[in-house]
């Protein structure tokens, strides 16, 4: 009996067997949803993620991989696309019935024989290039279709790095992007959380001196020889702010570093950073503020 489970639902709001498939792309591991065979799993439960195509994407691949008759259950905070659950199961043909908890819609049914509008959906959400952008990109990665600010303002104060570095939380690649401009770096780790954002950036990124890293950057096992370290922290954890998050992303930076190593790092004008890398680097220097970001580069 094979439970496929997308995500984290409170076990408040779902019962959710120990041995169940985790197919999201935001834990390190999982199998990706995209390679079940039709009509492998005995049961789906999804917490449906919060952009329209990216859940539109997921969905289609659990309910495609769902079998004829087995049982559902697909919710959604309310105001994250939980309000829309049930009329975008029913594009997909099938008949949900509808419960509230603890701000959650909770949509619950047997996957109907025949399934609508699955090709749609898959396309709604799939990689793609970005023609702006110039990217491989997809819906659900972070800023999937736009240029970060602070990724943008960083990328223009770089200085040519040299050694072996890594990007933390590298996204489309656009910070490893412009590191690999200089010839005198040897080697770049990508790390990202997001499966999604790992193959987008390795399509991007066509360089022997890059590798590509699905993982969590709080727990991944990352030696201490680094000569420097670029990143644009994510301060967000299951859709709200986390400050704790960038401040651990500092510490593992400096864990990461060798002695004389440095970090560049660009953040949001009002996250705290300053003490969390006065307390782990010799030596801090602000380089700029641009567009409501800050720029440092820190040395160990
Ligand atoms: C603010 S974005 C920066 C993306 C990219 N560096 C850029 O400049 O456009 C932060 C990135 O960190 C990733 N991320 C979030 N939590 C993470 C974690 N615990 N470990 C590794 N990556 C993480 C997100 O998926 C996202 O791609």
């Amino acid at each position: 009996m094979t439970t496929g489970l997308y995500g984290a639902p409170s076990r408040e709001l779902v019962d959710i067997p120990a041995d169940a498939l985790q197919l999201s792309p935001l834990v390190p591991g999982a199998r990706v949803a995209e390679t079940l065979n039709d009509t492998s799993l005995d049961a789906l439960i999804m917490l449906a993620p919060p952009g329209t195509d990216e859940r539109a994407f997921a969905m289609a691949h659990g309910l495609r991989a769902l079998k004829p008759g087995a049982p559902f259950t697909i919710l959604a905070p309310k105001d994250k696309g939980g309000s829309r659950l049930a009329k975008e199961l029913a594009a997909f043909g099938l008949d949900a019935e509808q419960t509230s908890k603890h701000h959650h819609r909770i949509c619950t049914g047997e996957r109907p024989a025949e399934l609508h509008n699955l090709d749609e959906a898959i396309a709604r959400g799939a990689p793609r290039l970005d023609e702006a952008l110039g990217l491989w990109t997809q819906p659900g990665i972070f800023s999937w279709n736009r240029l970060d600010p602070g990724s943008a303002a960083l990328v223009d104060v770089l200085p040519q790095l040299s050694g072996k570095g890594a990007d933390f939380g590298a996204g489309l690649g656009i910070l490893s992007a412009r590191v690999l401009t200089s010839p005198s770096v040897t080697s770049l780790d990508l790390y990202d959380l997001d499966h999604r954002a790992v193959e987008a950036a390795r399509r991007n990124i066509a360089d022997p001196r890059a590798h590509f890293h699905w993982a969590d950057v709080r727990t991944a096992p990352i030696a201490g020889d680094l000569d420097f370290v670029v990143m644009n922290p994510p301060f967000h954890e299951a859709g709200s702010e986390n400050r704790a998050l960038g401040q651990t992303f500092i510490r593992r930076a400096a864990g990461a570093l060798r002695k004389g190593g440095v970090l560049w790092l660009t953040a949001n004008r009002h996250l705290p950073y300053e003490a969390p890398l006065r307390e782990v680097f010799a030596r801090v220097e602000p380089r700029g503020e641009v567009a409501g970001f800050k720029l440092f580069e820190a040395r160990k």
